[in-house]
């Protein structure tokens, strides 16, 4: 079985094909690029219309498929942006329809979620997904993704891209301040906010924000708040899995693909005797391959829908979605 994913629920665009034994045939990805500032939604879906199907040939190219080797196409139905997954959902449904092939609605946060937990090969780990809209410890329970705790504000990635931007810097925020903690070395106090389960990040931007305007060091601030926002993921999930008596835990989003990250949930794991396990970095940000996957699990379990009820739902959340292909 082959599936075609199409994902676009804010920034990027992205067309991936994969098989059933979890192949990457191909991925094919445009990046909406604010010139300053946040992310417009409309510009984005504009992007987003402009590119897709030349994403959909090219992916289709680099595979080395044509449109009858599809068996069906998915597509993210939500969260995102409204206008963004509009975009993708309406590329997706006339393939469905010109291809005469099933679509196939999927959860995005089920899809860094699914996509992570196939590459590791562990079967019922504790999940971190880490990316700009969404930050939340997860475990699978009762027919769902249950979400352990999660952010009570802005999602991690946001954060650090707001704080980039504040700083001068331009969209994506996660990966240049990687590169700029690398060179610093004092740990700045910034609130560490931790709430049972929950964290939240409006503090440490404001805290951070003043402490850049008192004129400290761009390397230490960078360090010092990679250090404490990413201690307080550290610290979710490591609750989450001494709760649920784990001690394997899975990265997915975005932010995942932070080394500094990796090795503080790693080392966090293996003092428990566990391990952990983070996707390449094409296969953590936003990427159409991992809609393909979890395409592939909806289908075999039955689940596709016709064209007139695949409306797009801009809140749809981790937990709403019933995940039928996984068992207690
Ligand atoms: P979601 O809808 O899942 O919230 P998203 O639209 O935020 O997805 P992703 O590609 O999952 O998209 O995540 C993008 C975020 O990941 C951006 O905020 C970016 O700054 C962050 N990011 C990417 N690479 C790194 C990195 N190396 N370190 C920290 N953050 C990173
Ligand atoms: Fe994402």
């Amino acid at each position: 079985m082959i599936l075609l994913g199409i994902e676009s629920t804010a920034h990027t665009a992205s067309v991936g094909i994969v098989d059933d034994s979890t192949r990457v045939l191909s991925i094919a990805s445009d990046m909406y690029r604010p010139p300053k500032g946040g992310i417009h939604p409309r510009e984005a879906a504009n992007h987003h219309v402009e590119v897709l199907p030349g994403l959909v040939r090219s992916a289709l190219e680099k595979a080395g498929i044509g449109p009858r080797d599809v068996d069906a196409v998915a597509f993210a139905q939500g969260p995102g942006l409204g206008p963004c997954l509009r975009a993708g959902a309406t590329v997706a449904r006339t393939l469905s329809l010109l291809w005469e092939r099933p679509l196939v609605p999927v959860n995005h946060c089920v899809a860094h979620v699914e996509i992570a937990r196939a590459l590791s090969g562990l079967d019922d780990p504790i999940l971190l997904y880490a990316s700009g809209g969404n930050t939340q410890v997860i475990a699978f329970g009762s027919g769902r993704y249950r979400v352990l705790g999660e952010t009570l504000d802005i999602g991690i990635g946001n954060f650090l891209d707001k704080l980039w931007i504040a700083l001068g810097g331009t969209f994506p925020g996660g990966p240049a301040l990687e590169e700029e903690a690398k060179r610093g070395h004092e740990l700045l106090s910034l609130p560490y906010s931790v709430h049972g389960m929950d964290v939240a990040f409006s503090g440490i931007l404001t805290a951070a924000l003043a402490l850049n305007a008192r004129g400290v060091a761009r390397a230490d601030l960078a360090y010092s708040v990679e250090a404490t926002a990413y201690s307080m993921l550290t610290e979710v999930t490591e609750r989450a899995l001494a709760h649920r008596r784990r001690n394997q835990v899975v990265l997915g989003g975005g932010v995942a693909c932070n080394l500094r990250l990796q090795g503080m949930v790693r080392s966090m794991a293996e003092g428990r005797a566990g391990s952990s396990f983070a996707p390449p970095r094409s296969l953590c940000v936003d990427n159409g391959a991992m809609i393909a996957w979890t395409g592939v699990l909806a289908l075999r379990s039955g689940m596709s829908c016709p064209v007139e009820s695949s409306a797009v739902d801009p809140r749809q959340r981790t937990d709403k979605v019933a995940i039928p292909w996984r068992r207690d």
